[in-house]
């Protein structure tokens, strides 16, 4: 199993969570981790490149912390560019059929605040549907996200945590049945 992490945090160095995430996932062999905004400090995405290297995977993982209840912006603009008509959808457009998709996701609110009557009023898994949407569309398998709320009060330990279990849970083979 080919694990092919995009990970997209527009201020990594002040990151704690996704940085301490990144560094142990680059630990792993079978997991490449391909940091957008690093590749693309400009932005302009090189889309034969990343519809080559989601080729060369069996299990893509877009890794971000959550912002305005979405990605951050670069995230989105890889879709829009990579995610072509011919390519990841229509017709011939099956390019990533059949591989896996998951969604890591830090969140700074607490996960009790992601429920109805929450002051975040919805779930995290209704606010992550427009992912679960492209997904069904380009025809991979929406695994369930592994999603770490509550980052600002976080320990260092539950952070470091966290980082042994997201690295576990995309590098199952067997768990999702
Ligand atoms: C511009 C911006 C928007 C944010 N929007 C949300 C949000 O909608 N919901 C939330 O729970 N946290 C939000 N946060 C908090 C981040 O999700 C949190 O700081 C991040 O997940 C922590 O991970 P890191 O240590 O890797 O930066 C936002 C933070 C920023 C800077």
């Amino acid at each position: 199993m080919k694990v092919l992490v995009i990970a997209a945090h527009p201020n990594i160095e002040e990151s704690i969570v996704n940085r301490t995430w990144i560094g142990e996932l680059k630990e792993h062999p079978n997991i490449t981790v391909h940091e957008l905004y690093k590749q693309y400090p400009d932005e302009e995405i090189d889309i034969e490149r990343e519809q080559r290297l989601c080729e060369e995977h069996d299990r893509i993982v877009w890794q971000f912390p959550f912002y305005w209840y979405s990605s951050p912006p670069l995230l989105k603009k890889w879709q829009d560019e990579v995610l072509t008509h011919g390519w990841a959808y229509g017709s011939n457009g099956d390019n990533l059929h059949n591989k896996e998709l998951i969604l890591a996701v830090s969140t700074g609110s607490a996960k009790e605040k992601y429920q109805a009557g929450g002051s975040n009023h919805y779930s995290m898994s209704e606010l992550l549907k427009p992912f679960q949407a492209t997904s069904h569309l380009i025809g991979t398998k929406f695994l369930p996200a592994f999603i770490f709320n509550g980052t600002y009060t976080a320990t260092h330990e539950e952070i470091k945590e966290s980082a042994k279990a997201y690295v576990n849970y995309i590098l199952a083979e067997d768990n999702f049945e």
